[in-house]
């Protein structure tokens, strides 16, 4: 696996369109802190979402919905300052942007300016896709999101699948072809059937990202703590895992702990030195107290 040293060239909307015409998958991963951003830059995605979901992930709590602006700014702000080429995704929090436009725009021009973010992302059909019209109208590029929507997840029955049936499925299709008409740059579509997604990337013009939507949207989405094992928690069905980092971090903390119990840590090698005659004084002086 090759990562990228060198810096890359920022990835624009333009470039994610031109993939999706190519037919080359757009990768999009999210991250919550600064290293997470460093770690994703290098290994060259082209979108990075600040996911609400950070508030499970990094902040502990039980769902999406209590995290506030200002924690998801507090994130999003560490992600930008270590991010360079790719597309970096705000994520409107629940309550932070469905009362009114004037609500929604108020909330997004806070990720575009206190976080310097490109996009911001909302979740559901309904009445956000006239929120999306008005931030896309206040020149604020928008992320739309279909499917399962995490942020009212008791009102579709928890998280599961959603356009099990085809009438489900279209009520899917119809929310993504209403939250393109309003202007959307991207949409996310996530748990549902690939038949779904099959049935409605070819009805879209903008780039379909989706997560746990099969292999035939323009990109894939996958939460960092899932894909690398850093999260001791159930994972969803479409969550692969690519490394297992927390049990290596448990394992490497657990050594850790076992050398400095045992003394073997820190070593000479780990210590800072005197020169002889400076240690020899300063034994003397010591002793003279
Ligand atoms: O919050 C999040 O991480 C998301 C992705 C799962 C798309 O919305």
């Amino acid at each position: 696996m090759s990562v990228h040293a060198a810096p890359r060239k920022r990835v624009t909307l333009g470039a994610l369109a031109a993939k999706k015409d190519a037919g080359e998958p757009i990768v999009m991963v999210t991250a919550y802190d600064h290293p997470g951003a460093q770690i994703v830059e290098a290994a060259g995605v082209d979108v990075v979402l600040v996911g609400d979901s950070g508030a499970m992930t990094v902040l502990g709590y039980d769902s999406t919905v209590p995290v506030t602006v200002d924690e998801m700014l507090m994130l999003t702000k560490a992600v930008r300052r270590g991010l360079t080429a790719p597309l970096l995704v705000g994520d409107l929090p629940f309550g932070s942007y469905e009362a009114s436009d004037g609500q929604a725009i108020a909330t997004a021009q806070r990720f575009i300016k206190e976080a310097d973010c490109d996009l911001v992302k909302i979740e559901r059909g309904g009445t956000s896709v006239e929120r999306a019209r008005a931030l896309v109208a206040a020149g604020i590029p928008v992320v739309g999101h279909v499917g399962l929507t995490p942020q009212t997840a008791t009102a579709l029955g928890g998280y599961r699948a959603q356009g099990r049936t085809a009438e489900a499925a279209r009520a899917v299709i119809d929310d993504a072809l209403a939250l393109q008409d309003a202007g959307c740059s991207l949409l996310v579509v996530e748990a549902v059937p690939s038949e779904v997604t099959q049935a409605l990337v070819p009805l879209l013009d903008i780039p379909v990202i989706g997560i746990g939507a099969g292999p035939d949207a323009d990109g894939q989405v996958l939460v960092f703590h899932d894909l690398l094992g850093l999260y001791d928690g159930g994972a969803a069905k479409f969550v692969k895992r690519y490394a297992h980092l927390r049990t290596d971090a448990v394992a490497g903390v657990a050594a850790y702990a076992e050398e400095v119990r045992s003394g073997v840590y820190p070593a000479p090698e780990h210590s800072y030195s005197m020169p002889a005659e400076e240690a020899a004084q300063l034994r003397e002086m010591t002793a003279a107290r």
